[in-house]
C-alpha cells in the first residue's frame, strides 16, 4: 500500500470513507474493504457508525496496528475533545486512533485551546496523530501557529474543485490532506471527459479521478464505497498512471464545483 510519510504520521494513501454506510452493512463493507487490501478506514462520531466500523476492522481479520483508523470531533463538541475522543474509541472498541480531526472549524469555540487538548490526547497515546478538517488556507494557518503537531487537513477534493491555497500551506507545514468526497459524492463518476481518459487506460472515470488525487504529494483520498467492486476498482486507481496530456484534460474542467457546503462552512478560500 501507498504510504504518505511526513513528520507527523505515516497515512495509507487510498482509504475507504464510510459516511452513511451503517450497522450490519456497514461491517461488512469494513471487512471486506480490509480483506481487499485498505489499510485506512475514515470514520467520525457524527457518522453514528464508530461501533459497526470497529466491528469491521475486528472481522478483516489483519492485527489492529496495520489498520490507519481516523475518526473526528464534531464541531459542537470542540470544548472537550477528551470526552469525544474517549466515548469514539469506546465505540470502535480501540484503544487508540491513528488520527483524531476537528470535524469542522468552529468560530465559538476558540482553537488554541481545543489544539492543545487534543495534543495533549496524543502525548497519552489515544491518538497517533491529530489534525483538522474543513478548514481553509488561513484557518490551518492559524491552527499551526497555536503550535499544535497538525498532521492532516481533510477536505473536500477532486478534479473540480481546486484546493491550491490549502495545499500550498500544507506543503509549507509538512501536512498531509485527505481529499473527501474525492469523487464529488459519486457526482463525477459519469463525467464525459473523465470516463474519455478513462478509455485510453481501459479504466473508469472514477479511477481517473482518484488516479488524478493518489498522484499528488502529500494527499490521500478516501472514497466511499459499499460495494466490492467499487471498492477493488478504487484500491487499483493506485497504478493508474496519467499521461502529461491526461492532467492537461483535467486541468480544464472546471475548479469550482462544491458537493459539501453545510450551514455551518467557514468562508472558502476562492477557488484559484
Ligand atoms: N470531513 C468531512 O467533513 C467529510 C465530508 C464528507 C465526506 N467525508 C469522508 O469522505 C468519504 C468520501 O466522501 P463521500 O462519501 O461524500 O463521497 P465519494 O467518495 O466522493 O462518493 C461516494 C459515492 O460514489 C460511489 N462510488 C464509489 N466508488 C465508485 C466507483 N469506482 N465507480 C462508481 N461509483 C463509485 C459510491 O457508491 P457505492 O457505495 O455504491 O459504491 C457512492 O455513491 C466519506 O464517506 C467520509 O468518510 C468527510
Amino acid at each position: 500500500m501507498h504510504v504518505i510519510e511526513t513528520a507527523h504520521l505515516a497515512m495509507p494513501k487510498l482509504g475507504l470513507g464510510t459516511w452513511a454506510l451503517k450497522g450490519a452493512d456497514c461491517a461488512r463493507a469494513v471487512a471486506e474493504a480490509i480483506g481487499l487490501g485498505y489499510r485506512h478506514i475514515d470514520t467520525a462520531e457524527m457518522y453514528d457508525n464508530e461501533e459497526p466500523v470497529g466491528q469491521g476492522i475486528r472481522d478483516g481479520g489483519v492485527p489492529r496496528e496495520q489498520v490507519f483508523v481516523t475518526t473526528k470531533v464534531w464541531w459542537t463538541n470542540l470544548g472537550d475533545p477528551g470526552a469525544a475522543l474517549a466515548a469514539s474509541l469506546k465505540r470502535l472498541r480501540l484503544d487508540y486512533v491513528d488520527l483524531f480531526l476537528v470535524h469542522w472549524p468552529n468560530p465559538q469555540i476558540p482553537l488554541a485551546p481545543t489544539l492543545a487538548a487534543m495534543t495533549r490526547l496524543k502525548e497519552r497515546g489515544f491518538a497517533r496523530a491529530i489534525g483538522v478538517a474543513n478548514f481553509p488556507a488561513t484557518l490551518l494557518e492559524e491552527a499551526v501557529a497555536t503550535g499544535a503537531p497538525v498532521a492532516c487537513n481533510q477536505v473536500e477534493y477532486h478534479v473540480m474543485l481546486s484546493q491550491e491555497p490549502v495545499l500550498r500551506v500544507a506543503r509549507t507545514h509538512d501536512i498531509a490532506v485527505t481529499a473527501y468526497s474525492p469523487l464529488g459524492k459519486g457526482g463525477l463518476v459519469d463525467d464525459p471527459a473523465l470516463a474519455g481518459i478513462g478509455r485510453r487506460h481501459g479504466a473508469s472515470g472514477a479511477q481517473v479521478a482518484l488516479a488524478w488525487l493518489l498522484e499528488q504529494d502529500r494527499v490521500a483520498a478516501i472514497p466511499k464505497s459499499g460495494r466490492g467492486e467499487n471498492m477493488r476498482a478504487n484500491l487499483a486507481a493506485l497504478d493508474l498512471r496519467l499521461t502529461t496530456e491526461d492532467r492537461a484534460a483535467i486541468a480544464a474542467l472546471p475548479k469550482d464545483r462544491r458537493f459539501v457546503n453545510p450551514s455551518w462552512s467557514p468562508a472558502w478560500d476562492q477557488a484559484a
